[in-house]
């Protein structure tokens, strides 16, 4: 070989070794942005969605569901990795395990979210949605869409994507059957998070504390708390008729979730791929609506069927009794919420 071939050939060497390197050799698996895991290399993008309840709850469905479509819809380019019942991260730091983009996508009740915004409290707010259908048209309204694309979040690096919904929460407690406001004096109920659920208790003559998901089955076993509230389906899937004796259908506030991901990791996805993950989110999201009604109903038949938990319901006077006591939480709370929040609400009716 002559020194002009031997030059050609460490040359050519050099090209290919550069070459390699820019084709993904060196990208994340996870956790980077999305950008580095192109799906072009041999190892597709992660998205790492952690969540709190169990596998079989609404949310745990649907959210296996999005894990399917988004790898039918990539074809493996991009992967879900599901993390149900607090496993990764609980209530107190899925929050900033997205900011920090530890996890890229997590589903938490909304109310949950009043560490960066108080307004997501709406959802606390007593009586404030009528039925199944006021819940959807908020979800597509303008008003919902101000809270998934607020300068709160993006400050913090992360982005609402879509609104799941869970369903109408309801009292439960170990003490006695509550028919009126005056028996929920002097218990105390677990609550999800934020000042407004704490007056919510007050206002009803009752104490409250913050327990996280994952440690409200515990709490309620070993008498931390009396009661706490939720929806047919949490309770089911979490077996609280195993450690509550009365239910009250009170319907006094709803549940509902958000999607949110870690902006960076989001926006640093290929596009193509981005938008067949949004497609496939698009889906989840239709059939997570169709199953919180679904899954709350059966779960209604088991906590009644337990044969474990009394399971009472309101006259129209006495959850107009509830309606009054509860009306100074507006008082209190319509500035931080704010009137546009609340009344962009009430004008869906
Ligand atoms: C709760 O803490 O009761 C709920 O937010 C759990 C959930 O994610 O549905």
């Amino acid at each position: 070989m002559n020194w002009k071939k031997k030059a050609l050939t460490l040359l050519a060497a050099v090209l290919l070794i550069a070459l390699a390197a820019c084709s993904g050799g060196g990208s994340k698996e996870s956790g980077g942005s999305g950008k580095e895991d192109s799906g072009k290399g041999s190892k597709p993008i992660v998205i790492k969605f952690s969540h709190v309840t169990s596998i079989d709850s609404v949310k745990g469905k649907a959210a296996e569901r999005f894990k399917e479509l988004v790898e039918e819809k990539t074809g493996g380019k991009a992967t879900v990795e599901v993390y149900p019942s607090s496993q990764l991260y609980g209530d107190n730091d899925e929050l900033d395990a997205l900011v920090s983009g530890n996890v890229h996508m997590i589903a938490p009740s909304v109310t949950k979210m009043v560490k960066l915004d108080p307004r997501w409290q709406y959802v606390d707010m007593p009586f404030l949605f009528k039925d199944q259908e006021h819940v959807h048209k908020f979800f597509e309204s303008d008003v919902a869409k101000t809270l998934l694309n607020s300068d709160q979040l993006a400050a913090n690096d992360i982005m609402g994507l879509a609104f799941w919904e869970n369903g109408f929460k309801h009292f439960t407690n170990n003490e006695r059957p509550i028919q009126k406001p005056e028996d929920m004096k002097g218990l105390k109920f677990r609550a999800q998070a934020g000042k407004v659920l704490e007056a919510q208790f007050k206002a009803l003559g009752a104490g409250s504390a913050t327990i996280a998901f994952g440690e409200t089955y515990a709490a309620l076993q070993q008498g931390t708390v009396d009661g706490q509230e939720n929806t047919y389906n949490n309770m089911d899937t979490q077996k609280y008729q195993e450690v509550q004796k009365y239910m009250t259908i009170s319907e006094h506030g709803r549940l509902d979730y958000a999607i949110f991901v870690n902006k960076s990791f989001w926006e640093g996805m290929p596009d193509d791929i981005r938008a067949q993950v949004e497609e496939a989110l698009k889906e989840a999201t239709e059939l997570e609506w169709k199953l919180a009604k679904e899954e709350n109903d059966k779960s209604l038949d088991n906590l009644k069927n337990s044969g474990k938990m009394e399971v009472l319901e309101l006259t129209a006077d006495e959850r107009a009794a509830f309606e009054k006591a509860l009306q100074p939480v507006y008082d209190e709370f319509e500035d931080v919420i704010t009137k546009e929040l609340i009344d962009g609400i009430r004008n869906l009716k």
